[in-house]
């Protein structure tokens, strides 16, 4: 068997065309964006989740006079950031937006619900639906006011 030592210019040559193509030949982990399903499947869920958000009993009153379509396109846009796909959220900070609306963290949770019943309709798998569930989860100390279980108006 031929042993390359590093002593002349074409072994040198050989040794960084195998680094750089090794390199280049791994493949990518796919993000959790791609295995939702990019935008198309993305923009479904949040639009599915905040249509059933808004007229569900028990969220539907922060969301009375809202404007829908401006939420899903941002939610849309926060979460392909938050999953690692190539967009920026321009929104404010979840505590600015959500700041006076006395959420509780009963509306919380049935909230996160929704976006499971939407995520599942929309034929996403468990491990995808558990990655995301668990990357909004901090979040609930910047959107909830109410510690309480209850639902409806304070
Ligand atoms: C992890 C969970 C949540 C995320 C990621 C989230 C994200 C967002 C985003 C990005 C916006 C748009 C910001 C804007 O209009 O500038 C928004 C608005 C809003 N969210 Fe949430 N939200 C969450 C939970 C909730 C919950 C639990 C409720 C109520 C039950 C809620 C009610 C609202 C309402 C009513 C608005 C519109 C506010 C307005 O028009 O000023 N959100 N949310």
């Amino acid at each position: 068997m031929a042993v390359i030592t590093m002593r002349t210019p074409q072994a040198l040559l050989v040794a960084c065309v195998l680094s750089l193509s090794g390199g280049r030949l791994a493949a990518a982990e796919p993000t959790l964006y791609d295995r939702i399903g990019g935008e198309p499947v993305l923009g479904r869920v949040v639009a599915d989740l905040i249509d059933h958000a808004a007229s569900d009993p028990r969220t539907g009153r922060s969301f009375h006079g809202s404007n829908l379509p401006r939420i899903k396109t941002l939610v849309t846009e926060q979460l392909c950031e938050l999953t690692g796909g190539a967009c920026r959220y321009s929104g404010d900070s979840m505590r600015e937006v959500h700041a006076g609306q006395r959420i509780s963290q009963g509306e919380f949770f049935a909230f996160t619900e929704l976006l499971q019943d939407a995520l599942r309709r929309a034929g996403v798998g468990l491990s995808a639906r558990n990655e995301l569930i668990s990357r909004l989860a901090p979040m609930e100390r910047e959107i909830v006011e109410r510690p309480s279980a209850g639902l409806g108006a304070p």
